[in-house]
């Protein structure tokens, strides 16, 4: 139950997953592993247990994430928001994915390069996407500075480097107060995420009041997910316009590289195997026929399969953090043989534990997704093998998008945005593997791929087909 590794071997491996799926086989989905300066982690990826701890207020965000995110009745919060995240919401949004993605088409037309970086293009694409519906206007219309800003952040997360973990770790130790105050340490990244967080936030006000006043002025209310709670009756009653404008910083960090990369690692996929990129071109353009207008993309079997394969195997946030508020006992679905020898179903956590959720490792237990966990297979979603039963998480059985009170808000505009990019892409271009690529997975923030020389980036050759 204690691999001989630490959290740098853990984090920072040669491949994401060299260790942490060796040590999945080797010692179950319950183990502790020494973080930095010998603090204990407990690594959890047993389905009874991730949807306790993912359900249960005995546990809540991890120190990192929890120096970010406070100040705000988040449940309360959630509520008033979720107005612009529900089915029916994200349906209306589709025309602008739609735009979106035939942008990336225009590029990628207009490029004569062999091989194009399609990470990059995804990138940009998720940005655009997100300020046209989160805040109602195209990224050219917002602030230069905000922009660049968001950038910025963009490439700190692609450089996570052994010192930052050693920092984020000691961050850990510190208590609630301090490690608020360390957010506003003058270090590059503190000063980098403070500055994208109020430029964030004036973008947002100032999204706010124009849509205030348009209401003001009679104009028909706009579909966008801000326009959405302020219109309801009964989120605009709960939030004021600091709270809702509060929001443009995380929803521009969760929203963008976690959708760009998992429709880049999904592209790869594709470009390895071109009987299924032929399968799923077929069944867009059979799709297709029909019509443009009013698509019914949650309709396309293969499509799905492969929108889920792809989270299973590439989930961007792969190991987040919680931290136990009060001594309390973790459930497991199956008995496990302790250090001792002694078998047991429970695990006893003290107050103060650090947990990580193990999402990715989850998404590939073996007694849960069959003897090819490890394998990319999206028939897997078509012929039964999934398991049926218990959903830990919003999306099928998957833990991509989290559990429980923390799930992530924008799941639905995140498989909607991939349905339609997918469509439009795969439609009417075809993607191999350059001659020299190589795919390095890290994980920096999110989970991202990486290039030979080192850096974020999946080149591709692309052929229009249509
Ligand atoms: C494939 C794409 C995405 C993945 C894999 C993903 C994954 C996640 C995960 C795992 C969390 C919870 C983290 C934790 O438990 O500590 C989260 C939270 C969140 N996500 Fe996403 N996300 C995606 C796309 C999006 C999009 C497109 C948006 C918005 C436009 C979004 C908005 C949020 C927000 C606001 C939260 C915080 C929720 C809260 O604290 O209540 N995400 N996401």
């Amino acid at each position: 139950m204690a691999p001989q590794g630490n959290m740098l071997q853990f984090v920072l491996p040669p491949q994401i997953g060299d260790y942490e799926f060796a040590w999945l086989k080797l010692y179950g989905p319950v183990y502790r592993f020494k973080g930095c300066l010998g603090k204990n982690r407990l690594m959890v990826s047993d389905p009874t247990a991730l949807q306790y701890i993912a359900n249960s207020p005995d546990f809540e965000l991890g120190p990192t994430l929890d120096s970010l995110v406070h100040g705000l009745d988040h449940q309360q919060l959630r509520a008033a928001l979720n107005v612009g995240f529900t089915a029916a919401a994200v349906r209306q949004y589709q025309p602008t994915f739609e735009k979106v993605a035939q942008t990336i088409s225009d590029k990628l037309d207009q490029s004569e390069a062999l091989s194009i970086d399609v990470c990059s293009l995804l990138s940009v694409a998720a940005f655009d996407a997100i300020s046209e519906v989160v805040l109602g206007c195209p990224t050219e219309n917002l602030d230069a500075d905000f922009v660049k800003i968001n950038l910025d952040v963009m490439h700190l997360s692609s450089s996570q480097s052994a010192s930052q973990i050693l920092a984020d770790a000691i961050t850990g130790f510190l208590p609630r107060w301090l490690r608020r105050l360390a957010v506003n340490l003058p270090t590059k990244s503190s000063k980098l995420i403070r500055t994208q967080a109020s430029l964030a936030t004036r973008e947002g006000r100032r999204a706010v009041r124009e849509k205030i006043e348009a209401a003001r002025q009679g104009l028909d209310p706009s579909d966008d997910v801000y326009s959405l709670p302020l219109n309801s009756e009964d989120s605009k009653e709960s939030l004021s316009t600091e709270d809702i404008a509060g929001q443009t910083s995380i929803i521009m960090i969760a929203g963008g590289e976690t959708t760009a990369n998992t429709l880049a690692f999904g592209l790869v996929e594709l470009a390895k195997n071109p009987e299924l990129q032929d399968s799923l071109r077929a069944e867009i353009h059979a799709t297709l026929s029909n019509g443009r207008r009013n698509i019914a993309y949650d309709n396309m079997p293969l499509l799905n399969a492969f929108i889920k394969e792809a989270l299973r195997i590439f989930p961007t946030v792969p190991f987040p953090e919680r931290v136990a508020v009060q001594d309390t006992t973790i459930p497991l679905s199956e008995e496990i043989t302790l250090k001792t020898g002694q078998r047991t179903d429970r695990i006893p956590v003290r107050k103060g534990q650090l947990v990580m959720l193990g999402i990715a490792s989850y998404q590939r237990l073996e007694s849960r997704w069959g003897d090819d966990a490890d394998k990319f297979r999206p028939s897997r979603w078509l012929d039964g093998t999934v398991h049926q039963g218990e959903a830990i998480g919003p999306y099928a059985n998957l833990l991509s998008f989290s559990g429980g009170p923390r799930t992530c808000l924008g799941s639905r505009f995140a498989v909607m945005e991939m349905q339609v990019i997918l469509c439009e892409l795969l439609g009417k271009f075809s993607f191999s593997l350059p001659v020299d690529h190589v795919l390095r997975i890290r994980f920096a923030a999110t989970l991202q791929p990486v290039d030979a020389t080192g850096n974020k980036g999946t080149p591709l050759c692309v052929k229009r087909i249509l």
